[in-house]
């Protein structure tokens, strides 16, 4: 990892809070991010981790985000579809989209769930890694002004090559209404092709799904959101009293007359099952390749 002066020279002791890490795609929010889990663990800093990119994930399938704490969150490997609570502590939402296109509100409360369960175990500072859509025409500006808002971080850094960001930022700095540490990307940052993006998420699915099997779901018994509309392949959510994700499945088939659907689900306890969220997303059980629904 190239670590740019200008990281190495940030003062790390007030680092507190909600610390968001914000910039447009490839600039190395991610890899900024666990750079600075790092160096916060190094300070006796316990930090949690929010992987909050549904598209990118590195902590978890795609269409999802994950919270960890406790260790180091890109250190979880195969143990990633751990369920709540397992393995050093994970905490996982259904975003339902692989992009937040169309899905900004369920980004928002994916989010936001994620960020109470951290409040709620006393982290002393969560590291927050977004999405990189930035764009006004796309609903990015808006996106991360009510991100700003509404979870109210301590500190946000901002990472951008020029002034990419500053229709976002610019309301912000004016109003001093927070923290702002302006970074510039190393020059270490690449840029990713779609073909390359649709790899990691293959990759990551296909890592998720490895030894899944075969279960079968009664629904009425349980809540559907936002309604019962299950389509073959699609993506489905399996979630706990709290609105955590238990594990992800692949809609196999759909039996409408006794209100039940098979599910191809990684092997984990299911006893905390309470309702199920469908997705916008349908992905083929062998190739693991993702598509809208
Ligand atoms: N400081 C660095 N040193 C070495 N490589 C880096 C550094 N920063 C970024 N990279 C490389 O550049 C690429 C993009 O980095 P990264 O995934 O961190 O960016 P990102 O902003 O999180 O991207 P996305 O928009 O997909 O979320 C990766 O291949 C990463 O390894
Ligand atoms: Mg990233």
């Amino acid at each position: 990892m190239d670590i740019p002066q200008q990281w190495e020279n940030l003062e790390f002791r007030d680092l507190k809070g909600l610390i968001m890490v914000i910039g447009g795609p490839d600039v190395g929010k991610s890899t900024f991010s666990r750079y600075l889990w790092q160096r916060l663990h190094r300070n006796q800093v316990p930090a949690g981790f929010l992987d909050g990119d549904p598209g990118q994930s590195r902590l978890g399938p795609p269409t999802t985000m994950t919270l960890a704490l406790g260790r180091d969150p890109y250190a979880l490997g195969p143990k990633q579809e751990s369920p709540v609570g397992e393995q050093g502590k994970i905490w996982r939402t259904f975003v339902g989209s692989v992009s937040p296109a169309g899905h900004m509100l369920q980004m928002l409360v994916a989010a936001s769930k994620l960020i109470a369960a951290s409040r709620n175990e006393g982290v002393e500072a969560l590291i927050y890694d977004t999405t990189g859509l930035i764009h006004k025409d796309q609903g990015g500006m808006v996106l991360k002004q009510s991100k700003i808002e509404l979870f109210a971080p301590s500190v946000i850094f901002a990472i951008q090559r020029g002034t990419e960001l500053e229709h976002i930022l610019s309301p912000f700095r004016r109003s001093n209404r927070f923290r702002i540490i302006d970074l510039k990307p190393s020059l270490a940052a690449q840029g990713r092709s779609t073909y390359e993006r649709r790899e990691h998420r293959k990759a990551q699915f296909s890592k998720y799904f490895h030894e899944a099997h075969t279960v079968v779901l009664e629904w009425s018994s349980l809540g559907v959101f936002p309604r019962p509309y299950f389509t073959r392949g699609g993506l489905v959510a399996l979630e706990d009293i709290e609105g955590f994700v238990l594990a992800l499945g692949i809609t196999l088939e759909v039996y409408p007359r006794d209100r039940q659907v098979s599910l191809l689900v990684p092997r984990v306890p299911l006893d905390n099952l309470v309702a199920l969220r469908v997705g916008a997303v349908g992905l083929d059980p062998e190739g693991f390749e993702d598509h809208r629904l």
